[in-house]
């Protein structure tokens, strides 16, 4: 078959650590990434980092640092972050890298000589923070920048421009053609208008900045941030080099993943470079939501000081608990507002209560009514309704990943966990014990909970780390099985063999006080 599935995250500005709001993409990046190399594609998750740029450069001036001193320091966390998180990126590319400068080089050259790329002049209003330029009919009042609301600065220098204006009829035919090209919906419907009212060609290249990508036949040109980090998506997997296999297997991307405000670089700016260069388009752009904090609900941003550490919160929650409440709590595509009380409260009811507490029942009734371990099932007395149960939430759960609705593919695999805790309610084993001509009944209905949840930590895998092992060893299995073994074959009722001596451990998540009078939330990082 050999189907194949490549996704991205944005490549993260190193100029600060990381917060949630960063991890957000990448998590559900991973979730995603996880599901597919289980359903059996060959799978490519890229990361990264953009480095370049007039922001680093003053950052790293202040620090007292050269620009890439400056930046290692930042890469290195970064990616130690991500070590924690479980991200399970098969690449992480640097733009700093030589590997990914001298493909932006060629790139820049072949449009520069086939007329797409051509020296002018740029007058405008750039946003440092953004790495943005604006036009002035476009500044908020009192030229602050429309995306940040900052002060912007006037800049007139040569530079080289990229014809985006030609490529318009073709990008718009192209987004109408592919109504899953943009998603979600709303984002598509902001990006045709966009186009509508007319692409300016885009300056790409500055004087004023040293840290970056030289043209090759200018050099006293660096390469605008936005082509430089956008190519990374193909100079990662070696477009134009004399080792394009990667290229050659996973592109077009299925999903570039990213929040929403820089969509509009993703769905108009990287196509139009794609189209000039010749190549597929990526199949879907998707920009989701924003985790935001506060009272005033503001995007969860550093230069706005209330940014949460995802390192603390790991320490204190563990991170498959800080996982699910990024995947579970915002219905993917919408903004959500952070807090630690909802945090712990996903944590307490979902994970503690609702999942941890199957598993907790389940093993000590195998301890307690059937000697520890596993009994045979009876297909004459059999139900049926777990198994009905766990097919109808893998179908739910199969359904929204398609459609990248994770929250609701974990609501999904709930409605089962839900569904086995109230049979054990409505079975009540501990009374079928006691009548010896319970026996059959008794013995399905343990085999039932216990292979329910067999399946549950299988299809639990893209989101968790730790817990889908912890469930498979609790349950006497080898929990290193739970990801290797294939889906299908996970996934299908009865592959819990009787008898299989269960090993009863400690609660899969304790359940955490809520944070009470004495502060024990994180701080915004600025007050620490
Ligand atoms: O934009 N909520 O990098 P970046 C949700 N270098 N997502 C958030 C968030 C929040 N509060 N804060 C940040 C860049 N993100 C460019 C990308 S790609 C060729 C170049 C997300 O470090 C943000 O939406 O500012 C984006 O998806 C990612 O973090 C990286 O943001
Ligand atoms: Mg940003």
């Amino acid at each position: 078959m050999g189907e194949r599935f490549y996704i991205t995250t944005p490549i993260y500005y190193p100029s600060d650590n990381l917060h949630l709001g960063h991890a957000y993409t990448t998590v559900a990046a991973d979730a995603l990434a996880r599901y597919y190399r289980q359903r059996g594609y060959e799978t490519w998750f890229l990361t990264g980092t953009d480095e370049h740029g007039q922001r680093i450069e003053r950052r790293a001036a202040e620090a007292g640092k050269t620009p890439k001193e400056f930046v290692d320091g930042i890469v290195a966390g970064i990616r130690e972050l991500w070590r924690e998180l479980h991200i399970s990126c098969d690449d992480f590319i640097r733009t700093s890298e030589p590997r990914h400068e001298k493909v932006v080089q060629a790139i820049f050259t072949r449009l520069y000589e086939q007329g797409d790329i051509y020296k002018s002049e740029y007058v405008g209003w750039y946003c440092t923070p953004c790495e943005t330029f604006w036009l002035e009919s476009k500044l908020k009042e009192g030229r602050l920048c429309p995306d940040c609301g900052r002060p912007v600065e006037l800049t007139r220098e040569e530079s080289y421009k990229f014809r985006l204006s030609k490529y318009e009829d073709q990008l718009l035919r192209y987004i109408e053609e592919h109504p899953d090209f943009i998603q979600p919906e709303s984002r598509r419907n902001e990006m045709t208008n966009f186009i509508k009212q007319g692409l300016e060609d885009l300056a790409v290249t500055r004087t004023t900045v040293k840290w970056g990508i030289p043209v090759p036949f200018d050099p006293k040109h660096t390469i605008y941030v936005w082509l430089d980090a956008l190519s990374n998506y193909i100079s990662a997997l070696g477009y134009g080099t004399e080792d394009d296999t990667l290229f050659r297997k996973f592109w077009p991307a299925d999903v570039h993943l990213m929040g929403k405000e820089i969509v509009r670089f993703h769905a108009i700016i990287w196509p139009i470079i794609l189209l000039a260069l010749g190549l597929p388009l990526p199949k879907k752009v998707f920009g989701h939501g924003w985790l935001l904090y506060g009272k005033a609900g503001e995007k969860m941003s550093k230069s706005r000081g209330n940014v949460v550490d995802p390192r603390e919160l790991i320490r204190r929650y563990g991170v498959d608990a800080v996982r699910y409440y990024l995947l579970r709590e915002v219905p993917f595509g919408a903004d959500g507002t952070y807090t630690e009380e909802q945090l712990i409260l996903r944590t307490n009811v979902d994970l503690a209560n609702d999942l941890g507490n199957l598993l907790s029942r389940t093993t000590q009734m195998i301890n307690k009514f059937a000697g520890g371990r596993v009994p045979a099932p009876v297909p004459a007395v059999d139900d049926g309704i777990l198994q009905a149960a766990v097919a109808e939430a893998l179908a739910g759960m199969t359904a929204a990943m398609d459609r990248l609705e994770i929250s609701d593919a974990l609501a999904s695999l709930w409605k089962a966990v839900a569904r086995a805790n109230k049979y054990i309610d409505e079975q009540a084993p501990w009374a079928l014990a006691r009548d010896p001509a319970q026996a059959d009944r008794l013995a399905t209905v343990l085999y039932n909970l216990a292979e329910a949840q067999r399946i549950l930590a299988v299809a639990l895998t893209p989101f968790l780390v730790e817990t889908p092992e912890k469930i498979w060893d609790q349950l006497g299995l080898d929990p290193t099985g739970v990801r290797t073994q294939p889906w299908e074959e996970a996934v299908a009722w009865g592959g819990l063999p009787p008898g299989t001596a269960i090993r009863r451990g400690a609660p899969l998540f304790p359940r955490n006080p809520m944070p009470g009078s004495r502060r024990t939330g994180p701080a915004p990082a600025a007050n620490r």
